[in-house]
């Protein structure tokens, strides 16, 4: 695994560096047996990244050619305040050029253990399978300030099975009911980029990032793409208890 950390000045140009990368790759996708599969995290901080990457590089990827996925979705219907999709759909899918069938999200509104079940199947049908799992070509992920990532949760289960693709899970603080992609899957990805902002990250972040720091501790320190790059984009703030 590479890994890289970038910092920037603002949460702005850290969303334009990554709205970059990503059409980039877009552009440069060019097997035409297979779609460039894209898994997208929820939260606040994507809000800007979709709505940078729809209003200053909608126009410069051709979208026919991707398919996005989620990493985590709360158990929520679709239109609901909280859901990943909506703010997704808001701020991205309804202002880019993207066949509807592209669009792949995890039903909230549903049984979260059925749909634990269902959406590995909807991610096979389109995602290539490697060592076992689906391998997405770019999967973003945000942080928690108790370190954790998708809705994988510090000191919560994991499947037992690496075999397991979906599963569900509980926010110890809301008690929100979760689906989230599992680690394996996390790490079996090509492209993992972590878009971390806000001062209040930024103890998490130093505890992550610093060497030996945190070790295994959290969740988002056990991202590590077996064959793939691991990024880490972050804003001044986040970054400002890095002494690295
Ligand atoms: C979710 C996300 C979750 C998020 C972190 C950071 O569904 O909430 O997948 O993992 O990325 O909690 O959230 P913020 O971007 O709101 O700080």
């Amino acid at each position: 695994m590479d890994r890289s950390v970038k910092i920037f000045q603002t949460a702005f140009v850290m969303a334009e560096k990554m709205s970059g990368i990503l059409t980039e790759m877009i552009c440069k996708h060019d097997d035409v047996s297979r779609p460039f599969t894209v898994a997208l995290s929820g939260g606040n901080t994507p809000g800007l990244f979709f709505s940078v990457l729809s209003g200053h590089f909608g126009s410069q990827a051709d979208w026919s050619k991707v398919h996005f996925f989620f990493v985590d979705e709360r158990c929520v219907p679709p239109g609901h305040h909280d859901s990943n999709y909506r703010l997704a759909r808001e701020a991205l899918f309804d202002n880019i050029r993207i066949p509807g069938g592209n669009i792949h999200r995890i039903r909230g509104e549903e049984d979260p253990e059925s749909e634990a079940q269902r959406y590995p199947e909807e991610i096979k049908d389109i995602c290539p399978v490697k060592n076992g799992l689906p391998a997405f070509d770019v999967i973003i992920l945000g942080l928690g300030e108790d370190g954790h990532t998708a809705s994988i949760f510090h000191g919560s289960g994991q499947p037992d099975s690496r075999e397991v693709v979906c599963m569900t899970a509980t926010h110890p603080v809301t008690r929100q009911e979760r689906i989230s992609l599992t680690l394996p899957v996390l790490n079996n990805a090509a492209n993992v980029f972590f878009m971390v902002t806000g001062r209040n990250k930024a103890g998490i972040v130093s505890e992550i990032i610093q060497p030996g720091a945190a070790g295994e501790k959290y969740p988002a320190s056990q991202v590590r793409p077996v064959r793939g790059s691991l990024q880490w984009l972050l804003d001044r703030d986040a970054a400002s208890l890095l002494t690295m």
